[in-house]
């Protein structure tokens, strides 16, 4: 078969089997396993495509018709430009966190030797990039799950992040190993879902862990928690910055005020939707 010829068959199979955006994973799944892009497609899609690969490419096109997710089968995916490790039990990094990611790593800009801490870090996306981008920031990254925490330490070293430290510890809990003061940045994408609401999710959210969606009954848990018992130790002027869900920005924005922060702001992501809430610790 051509290059061509496989990517037609595989988008085909994807079509077959309701798989949203076929084209797209296709031509994702050409990327990984023959390092043929789209513009390399038109250029060398007469090519012969190598029996191995084919092979590979077809077993692929086959698990993503179960709508096991595309990044799960690359096992790796690429976020703010770096690229991260996932897999089944970690959250995969969504465009949408790169609101957040950037927002924080704009926040700490002319500022030395600072000191931020990621709650429920995941696959460490937000971390690492924050270490990538502010070198001389000290950054913790806090998650509890074990499979999740796995991903983070491969995700440290492949991104070569000596100033990314992972920690094992849950963040309802392990707030008070920290001394008061002591971060410029509290950052967090916590589980935001409302727990009942998960069973009702599209086919691929399925696949990731429950851990890391369930933000318990109104999904407004972890932002009580970590505004309430990490504000602390945060340093006068510091920041706390949160993802938040499509309608959660008013009560997260009300928590933050209830908590005294200051110039509580939003943004919005790319279908308008607030995405982010940011407040400032106040002086006193
Ligand atoms: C929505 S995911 C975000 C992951 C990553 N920060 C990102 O933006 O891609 C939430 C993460 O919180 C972790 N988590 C859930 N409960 C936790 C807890 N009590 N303490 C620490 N981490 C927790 C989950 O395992 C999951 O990795």
């Amino acid at each position: 078969m051509t290059l061509t010829e496989v990517y037609r068959k595989g988008e085909e199979m994807l079509l077959k089997a309701n798989i949203p955006d076929a084209d797209v994973d296709a031509a994702v799944l050409m990327e990984h396993f023959f390092g043929c892009d789209r513009a390399r497609l038109i250029i060398h899609g007469d090519d012969k495509a190598d029996e191995g690969l084919t092979q590979r490419y077809f077993d692929a096109i086959t698990e993503r018709t179960t709508g096991r997710p595309l990044q799960y089968i690359t096992g790796i995916w690429n976020f703010m430009g770096y690229d991260f490790y996932v897999g089944e039990g970690v959250l995969i990094p969504r465009d949408d966190t790169e609101i957040l990611a950037e927002e924080v790593c704009t926040f700490l800009y002319g500022k030395k030797n600072t000191s931020a801490i990621d709650l429920c870090s995941g696959s460490g996306a937000i971390a690492i990039t924050l270490g990538k981008v502010r070198p001389d920031c000290t950054v913790l990254a806090v998650e509890y799950s074990k499979d999740a925490l796995g991903y983070l330490d491969r995700n440290i070293e492949l991104n070569n992040t000596a100033n990314v430290t992972a920690v094992c510890g849950d963040v309802t809990e392990c707030f008070g190993d920290y001394n008061d003061g002591t971060f410029d940045l509290v950052v967090s994408n916590p589980p935001y879902i409302e727990s009942e609401e998960i069973d009702t999710l599209q086919q691929e959210l399925k696949f990731e862990p429950r851990m890391a969606l369930d933000g318990g009954k109104d999904g407004l848990y972890f932002y009580r928690i970590i505004t309430d018992k990490w504000k602390s130790k945060i340093k006068p002027g510091g920041m706390l910055a949160f993802e938040v869900g499509e309608r959660q920005s008013e009560p997260v924005s009300e928590l933050l005020r209830i908590h005294g922060f200051e110039n509580i702001y939003t943004k919005t992501d790319l279908h308008g939707y607030n995405r982010i809430v940011c407040g400032i610790k106040n002086n006193r």
